[in-house]
């Protein structure tokens, strides 16, 4: 019997440790909890992911909540080590790059308990974000290393990961937005929205960069009003707070604001979109994998795989070339590559067999 611990903790973990949680589950030898840490909690963050993607409740739930990046990490670690110490695991496996992973990394490492990272390896070289620390950190602490893609490898090894404990598997994302597909294909997000297919703009922002200076986010809302398309812009929490704050709750309506959304309808709407514009990591890669236009706002990806797919374009963090960039993007026919490789819905299984052949 091997005891594991599957940590997940804000809206880009739930997609990821899905799969991996399904394909451990047929692996009876494995005794499987996950742990929620709470970094995400309000419903639209948290609680719609687990039921849309038929993930089963956590076992453990931490409720740590939101805080600066210190004492937020700080809070999920003590919780943790409570949880380490009580349930004696034999593994743990954390994925991506949030404040929980990097939490739960530090205190498996410090138990002396192995360490499984799920999507290792990527590097934008910005230590100016707070993720390409926790994804260092991360790699360095893990004796098993799952990779999304090529690069990911290659920076292990430039960083002298031992190829051996490098495991070029796939994206857990994309395994579930695969198996997703066809249930967002067929929802009615389009027509509640009143939005027809190819001929809206999709915005999402989140990244502190943009938005927690008020006067950025402004430009930025400023642009999406100016936008040549009708655009959906589902907000995440962070965004909506600064704007509501600093008294924007026009442009927010202007600019085609709404609640966050869950993900069957969030994805609905990043198939059917003209194009995509956006800060996240996560999204990069969905637009990549369903072969959608995506423009993203920032310096520097640690995602180059989207880049050369031809599906992705960074166009850097000055709001004033947001309007130029979208009319450029619409005038470009569309995007007809296939997903980048090992993205084929599987990864969740070849990680599961990995582990099956180390413990
Ligand atoms: C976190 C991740 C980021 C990921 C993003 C996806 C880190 C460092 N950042 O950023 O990599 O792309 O999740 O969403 O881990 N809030 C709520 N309700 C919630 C969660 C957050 O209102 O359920 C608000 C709070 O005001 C909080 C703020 O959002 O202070 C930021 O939340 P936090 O978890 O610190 O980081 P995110 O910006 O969500």
């Amino acid at each position: 019997m091997t005891k594991a611990l599957l940590v997940a903790g804000a809206r880009p973990n739930f997609m990821k440790v899905d799969p991996v949680l399904r394909a451990l589950r047929a692996y009876p030898r494995f005794q499987m909890k996950l742990v929620h840490t709470g970094q995400h909690y309000d419903p639209a963050m948290s609680d719609v992911f687990f039921k849309q993607l038929g993930l089963p409740h956590p076992d453990i739930y931490l409720g740590v909540g939101s805080g600066t990046q210190a004492s937020q990490t700080a809070k999920i670690m003590v919780a943790f080590e409570e949880v380490v110490h009580r349930e004696q695991p034999d593994l743990v496996i954390v994925v991506g790059d949030v404040n929980s992973t990097l939490a739960a990394a530090l205190v498996t490492a410090k138990a002396v308990v192995p360490l499984a990272h799920v999507e290792a390896g990527l590097r934008n070289f910005d230590r100016t974000l707070p993720e390409e620390i926790n994804r260092m950190v991360t790699d360095t602490l893990s004796e098993i290393l799952f990779t999304t893609m090529v690069e990911a490898n290659e920076n292990l090894l430039h960083e002298g990961h031992p190829k051996e404990q490098i495991y070029f598997v796939g994206n857990t994302m994309i395994d579930t937005l695969l198996r997703h597909k066809a249930t967002a294909q067929n929802l009615h997000t389009l027509k509640k929205l009143g939005l027809s297919a190819g001929k809206y703009l999709l915005a999402t922002l989140h990244r502190p960069h943009d938005v927690d200076a008020p006067e950025n986010l402004r430009a930025i809302l400023e642009a999406l009003v100016e936008a040549p398309l009708p655009v959906v812009f589902p907000v995440h929490p962070r965004t909506e707070k600064v704007a509501r704050r600093a008294g924007m709750d026009t442009l927010l309506d202007k600019a085609g604001a709404m609640q966050a959304l869950g993900y069957l309808d969030f994805l609905s709407l990043q198939m059917h979109a003209a194009l995509v514009l956006t800060d996240s990591g996560g999204v990069q890669e969905e637009t990549t994998a369903l072969g959608v236009r995506c423009l993203t706002l920032r310096e520097n990806t640690e995602r180059p795989v989207t880049i050369s797919r031809g599906t992705n374009r960074l166009i850097g963090k000055d709001p004033s070339r947001i309007v130029e960039e979208v009319e450029r993007a619409i005038e470009e026919p569309p995007v007809m590559e296939e997903g980048p490789p090992m993205w084929d819905g599987h990864a969740g299984e070849r990680i599961a067999a990995v582990l099956d052949r180390l413990f």
